[in-house]
C-alpha cells in the first residue's frame, strides 16, 4: 500500500509497505478516506518529538471504511464509515474510566504521560499512522465512532482532533459569562478554540499569531479580533493595556513548540532541543492573564524540562489546565453541534491534497504557503 514515510527532519516521501495486519482480535483495517496533517505533525516533521523513527507513518486525523476485523470486535461492521479518534485508548483502564481517554494506561503502557496515539513516535506509542491507503486500528470497539448518515467527510475528519481539541481548550479555560479570553495561535486548533470561547459563554475573544492570512481567517470565522505580535511590539503589554491593567481572564496556549517570537525560545527549544520546545506563547499566557486567571494549554511541548515563568503562575495565582484533547469523551456533543449547524468545521479545510504527494503537502502547511489553514490527504481509492 502506498504510506508516507518518515525519512529524518523536514524528509518526508510516499512509499509502498506492507499492508497492515490484524494483530489482536480486537483490532481493525479500515481503508482510509481523509487524512489531515496537523500542527502536531510538525513537531514530527521537524524531528522535536523524541524517538521518532525513520520509517514511521504519521497520521492521527483520518477517516475510513472498515475492512476488516478481529474476532473480539462487536460495534462495527465491515463497511461501516468510521471517524478515529488520535488517541488509541483501551476503554477500561482507571484513566480510560475517568474520560482521560488521552492518558491510558494501557495503549502506551511504556509511558507514564501520554497514552496512545496514530502515528506519533514511539513515544506515543510506536503506532504506525493515518496518512496511507489502510492503518491498523487497534481497541476498535472504543474510539472510532460510524460516521452519522449525511455528514460530510470534511467535517467528520476534524471531528478526530481540531474539534474536540479547540472546544476542550476552551472548556479547560473554565470561561465565566463576559470573560476576555485570549488565544494564542490561529492555527485550526486556536481558530476552533476561539469559535468554542463564544460557545462557553465568553464576552471578548482575542487571537494572537504572526500570519497575516490566519488572522484574517479567524477574524471572519470565529469571530474575534485577531492581532499580529509583530505589530504590538510586547503582546503582554498590550493585553493588559486593553484590560484596564488587569490581564485577561483566560489565556489559551495553541502554539506549542515550535513558537516563534522569542530569540532564546527558539534557539533553545527549537535549534538546539535542550528543552522541550519554544514556551513562547506560554509565556505570553501566563504573563497576560489576570491575577487568579487560568490558562489552558493544548499547544504541544516534548517531555524534557522547559522554561517557563513559574515565579510567575504562584505570585498570579493563575490555574493551569491542560491535556490532549480527550476525544472519544467530547465526541457526542460536538457530531451534535456540527449537524445543528453551530460549527462548521470543514470550512478551515483550505487544501485537499492527493496522498502521493504527501512530500509537497508538509512543505506547504509547514511553511503555510498559499493561504494553508488544513490540508488534507487524499489517498487514491477515496477520490474516484
Ligand atoms: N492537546 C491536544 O490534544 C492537541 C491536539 C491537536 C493539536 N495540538 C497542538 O496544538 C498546537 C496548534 O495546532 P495547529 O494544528 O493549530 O498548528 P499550526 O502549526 O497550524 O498553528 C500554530 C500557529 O501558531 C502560530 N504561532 C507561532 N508562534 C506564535 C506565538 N509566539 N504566538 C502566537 N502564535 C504563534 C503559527 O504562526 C501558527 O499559525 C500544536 O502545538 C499542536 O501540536 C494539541
Ligand atoms: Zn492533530
Ligand atoms: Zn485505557
Amino acid at each position: 500500500m502506498l504510506a508516507m514515510n518518515y525519512r529524518g527532519p523536514r524528509r518526508v516521501r510516499i512509499d509502498h509497505k506492507p499492508m497492515p495486519e490484524i494483530l489482536h482480535p480486537q483490532d481493525a483495517i479500515v481503508r482510509v478516506t481523509r487524512s489531515c496533517i496537523c500542527g502536531s505533525d510538525l513537531h514530527l516533521y521537524n524531528g522535536s518529538v523524541p524517538d521518532t523513527r525513520v520509517g514511521m507513518t504519521f497520521g492521527h486525523e483520518f477517516t475510513g471504511v472498515v475492512e476488516q476485523l478481529g474476532e473480539e470486535v462487536e460495534k462495527l461492521k465491515i463497511g461501516d464509515h468510521v471517524l478515529v479518534p488520535f488517541n488509541i485508548a483501551c476503554g477500561t483502564c482507571v484513566f480510560c474510566q475517568q474520560g482521560l481517554y488521552g492518558n491510558c494506561h494501557e495503549s502506551n503502557s511504556q509511558a507514564t504521560a501520554v497514552g496512545g496515539i496514530f502515528g506519533y513516535s514511539h513515544t506515543a506509542g510506536g503506532y504506525d499512522g493515518g496518512q496511507a491507503e489502510y492503518v491498523r486500528v487497534p481497541y476498535a470497539d472504543v474510539s472510532p465512532t460510524v460516521i452519522p448518515e449525511g455528514m460530510d467527510l470534511d467535517d467528520a475528519v476534524l471531528l478526530t482532533d481540531v474539534v474536540p481539541t479547540g472546544h476542550q481548550a476552551a472548556e479547560m479555560g473554565g470561561i465565566q459569562p463576559g470573560d476576555t479570553v485570549v488565544v494564542f495561535g490561529a492555527g485550526p486548533v486556536g481558530i476552533m478554540a476561539a469559535r468554542c470561547a463564544w460557545l462557553f459563554g465568553a464576552g471578548r475573544v482575542i487571537v494572537i499569531d504572526y500570519v497575516d492570512y490566519r488572522l484574517e481567517f479567524a477574524r471572519n470565522y470565529a469571530p474575534c479580533e485577531a492581532y499580529d505580535f509583530r505589530s504590538l511590539q510586547d503582546p503582554v503589554v498590550f493585553i493588559k493595556r486593553i484590560t484596564e491593567s488587569l490581564g485577561a481572564d483566560v489565556c489559551i496556549d495553541a502554539v506549542g513548540a515550535e513558537a516563534a517570537g522569542s530569540a532564546m525560545q527558539t534557539i533553545l527549544g527549537r535549534k538546539l532541543l535542550m528543552q522541550g520546545g519554544a514556551a513562547t506563547a506560554l509565556h505570553w499566557a501566563i504573563n497576560s492573564v489576570k491575577k487568579g486567571g487560568i490558562v489552558s494549554i493544548v499547544g504541544v511541548y516534548g517531555p524534557i524540562d522547559t522554561l517557563v515563568p513559574i515565579g510567575n503562575v504562584v505570585n498570579k495565582g493563575i490555574t493551569i489546565r491542560a491535556n490532549q484533547a480527550s476525544v472519544k469523551r467530547l465526541l457526542p456533543r460536538l457530531i451534535e453541534q456540527v449537524q445543528n449547524g453551530i460549527l462548521d468545521p470543514k470550512a478551515l479545510i483550505t487544501h485537499h491534497i492527493p496522498l502521493e504527494d504527501v512530500s509537497d503537502a508538509y512543505r506547504i502547511f509547514s511553511a503555510k504557503l498559499d493561504g494553508c489553514i488544513k490540508p488534507v490527504l487524499m489517498p487514491p481509492s477515496a477520490r474516484t
